[in-house]
């Protein structure tokens, strides 16, 4: 049993990476083949030839299928072999996997699991990401090791004391204790921290031009397994609460979102985007936050590349110790435990 949860979507690119170029990507132990039509669908096909496994990444693009580049088998936006050279018959086997994809959000997601299962509609969104009312800036790091080192890790932002001091920490935030909310129906968990005088830490105070003390909320809404966006608002103190109706334009609203996706047992694709309601047009401010915000990640990904060292070479059965900060994580997992049995027993 692998450990991430099938019957899921995850996020396999940013739509903008999907171009009519053939593109490998490894998605939760599954090698694929990702290029744009002509007519602008997005397709997944397993990287494997069926003819003697040559990559089909390593082949070409030609009036949108694929023709292998080790001895030509051709195959079509579906998987299905068109052509196999020096005869007429095609074996009836010939053709490979072809994923469902779905783009959205400026994202690609892939559902790794039966086809026939996928629901579209049980996508999580994350519409500031393509909305002209925001601008947004995105990465994509790669993570050596596990998808769940980086989930604990997200969902506990008290760490931004102690790893991220400089760029996002200040002492408020691991200061302040945390709320924490599932809804288990939907399988969405959302964890709190409103700090209401706080330092402005140099991520916001550059970016925002506020000078002084601020009032900092932080609104994790995580949708296991693979979509974690944090409601971030910042406002100088004393400025009032959001309406009713939820109009707050005196505050400036960032949303971090990240797709934590599996690459192997060992892997994560890290995806991180900021997007940002204010200085829409000033590129200043989005090279500042791209800049930042890439720091911080890879300051994440030392660390946990670090950890997975650690994890792998652990005795079984070692205990963690947990405290009120880990109950968000500690929910996510008790999620993606249940989303792991549900998923396999669909499979068998
Ligand atoms: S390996 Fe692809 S055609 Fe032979
Ligand atoms: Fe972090």
């Amino acid at each position: 049993m692998s450990s991430w949860p099938r019957n899921q979507w995850y996020v396999a690119a940013y739509s903008a990476e999907v171009t009519e170029e053939l593109m490998a990507r490894t998605i939760c132990g599954e090698p694929m083949v990702f290029y744009r039509t002509s007519d602008g669908e997005v397709v997944a096909l397993a990287d494997r030839c069926v003819h003697r496994r040559f990559p089909l990444s390593k082949s070409h693009l030609v009036d949108d299928n694929v023709i292998c580049g080790y001895h030509g088998f051709t195959y079509d936006r579906t998987g299905t072999c068109l052509a196999a050279p020096g005869q007429k018959r095609i074996p009836r086997t010939a053709r490979v996997p072809a994923f469902h994809l779905l783009e959205q959000d400026s994202l690609v997601w892939v559902w790794i699991g039966e086809t026939d299962r996928a629901d579209e509609s049980t996508v999580p969104r994350a519409p500031w990401l393509d909305s002209p009312d925001y601008t947004t800036v995105r990465g994509l790091e790669p993570l050596k090791a596990r998808y769940g080192l980086l989930v604990d890790n997200l969902m506990d932002l008290s760490h931004e004391t102690y790893l991220h001091g400089g760029y996002i920490g200040t002492p408020e935030v691991a200061e302040t204790p945390i709320t924490t909310e599932v809804d288990d129906e939907a399988q969405v968990i959302y964890v709190s921290r409103h700090m209401d005088d706080a330092a402005c830490p140099p991520f916001y105070a550059t970016s925002t031009g506020i000078e002084g003390r601020i009032t900092r909320w932080q609104d994790i809404e995580y949708h296991p397994p693979c979509l974690y966006l944090l409601h971030s608002r910042v406002a100088p103190v004393g400025t009032p609460d959001p309406a009713e109706d939820g109009r707050d334009e005196p505050a400036f609203h960032v949303e971090v979102v990240y797709a934590i996706t599996p690459e192997t047992e060992h892997s994560t694709h890290d995806f991180w985007m900021v997007a940002r309601d204010f200085a829409l047009e000033d590129q200043g401010v989005s090279d500042f936050l791209a800049e930042s915000n890439r720091t911080v990640v890879l300051q994440d990904v030392e660390a946990l590349d670090v950890l997975e060292v650690v994890v792998e070479g652990e005795k079984e059965n070692y205990q963690e110790l947990s405290i009120n900060i880990d109950t968000g994580g500690l929910a996510a997992r008790r999620i993606i435990a249940r989303q792991l049995t549900k998923g396999e027993a669909v499979t068998a």
